[in-house]
C-alpha cells in the first residue's frame, strides 16, 4: 500500500519494467500532448541526446520523462513528460519536475530549462507556470516554448 505522500523517484528502466512502463497512458484528451511512452524509448534508442526515466511513486511506476541533454551549447530540454492518467493530480509531476530540475542543475553550465507544448484546451501550460516557467516568446513547429531560470 502506498502512503499519503508518497516518495517520487526517478528510476531507469530496465527489461522487467519496460513493459509496464510503455503500458502507462495519458486521457484520451492528452493524446495531443505527448507521445507514447514506447515511441519516446525508440527515439531515444537513435537520439545520443536523449536521457530518460521511469517516474515512481514510492514502488509504483506512474509515468515518464525524457529529457534532450546537449552540454555542449549548452542546452538542456524537457522533450517528454507525463503522468499515467491514474496518477494525475496528486501531485507526483510536481515532485518528478523537481528532481528533473534537481538533475539539470548538476550539469555543466545549467542556467535554463526549457520546454514547449501544444496550445490547446488541457494544455500543461498552467503546470509549467505554477512551477516558475515563463514564456520565452518563441513558437516552435506550432509549440510554444517556456523557460526556467536556474
Ligand atoms: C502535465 C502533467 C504531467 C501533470 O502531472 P500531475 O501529476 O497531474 O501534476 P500535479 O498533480 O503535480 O499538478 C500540480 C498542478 O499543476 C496544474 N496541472 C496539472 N496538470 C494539469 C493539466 N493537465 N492541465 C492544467 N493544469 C494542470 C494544476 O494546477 C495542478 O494542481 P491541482 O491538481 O491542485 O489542480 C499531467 O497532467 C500529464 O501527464 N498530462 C498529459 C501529458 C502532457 O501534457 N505532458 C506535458 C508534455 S510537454
Amino acid at each position: 500500500m502506498t502512503s499519503p505522500t508518497p516518495d517520487i523517484s526517478l528510476r531507469e528502466i530496465t527489461a522487467d519494467t519496460v513493459r509496464t512502463i510503455c503500458d502507462l497512458q495519458v486521457l484520451p484528451a492528452q493524446g495531443a500532448f505527448v507521445a507514447s511512452n514506447a515511441i519516446s524509448i525508440a527515439q531515444a534508442y537513435f537520439e545520443p541526446k536523449a536521457w530518460f526515466r521511469a517516474i515512481h511513486a514510492d514502488q509504483t511506476p506512474v509515468g515518464f520523462v525524457m529529457l534532450s541533454l546537449d552540454p555542449a551549447i549548452p542546452e538542456y530540454c524537457i522533450w517528454r513528460f507525463m503522468i499515467d492518467a491514474r496518477y494525475q493530480h496528486l501531485g507526483y509531476g510536481t515532485g518528478a519536475l523537481r528532481l528533473v530540475i534537481d538533475h539539470i542543475r548538476t550539469l555543466p553550465r545549467a542556467t535554463e530549462v526549457l520546454v514547449s507544448y501544444v496550445p490547446a484546451e488541457g494544455s500543461p501550460e498552467p503546470f509549467y507556470r505554477k512551477a516558475g516557467f515563463i514564456p520565452t516568446g518563441q513558437v516552435i513547429d506550432g509549440e510554444v516554448v517556456l523557460k526556467l531560470v536556474l
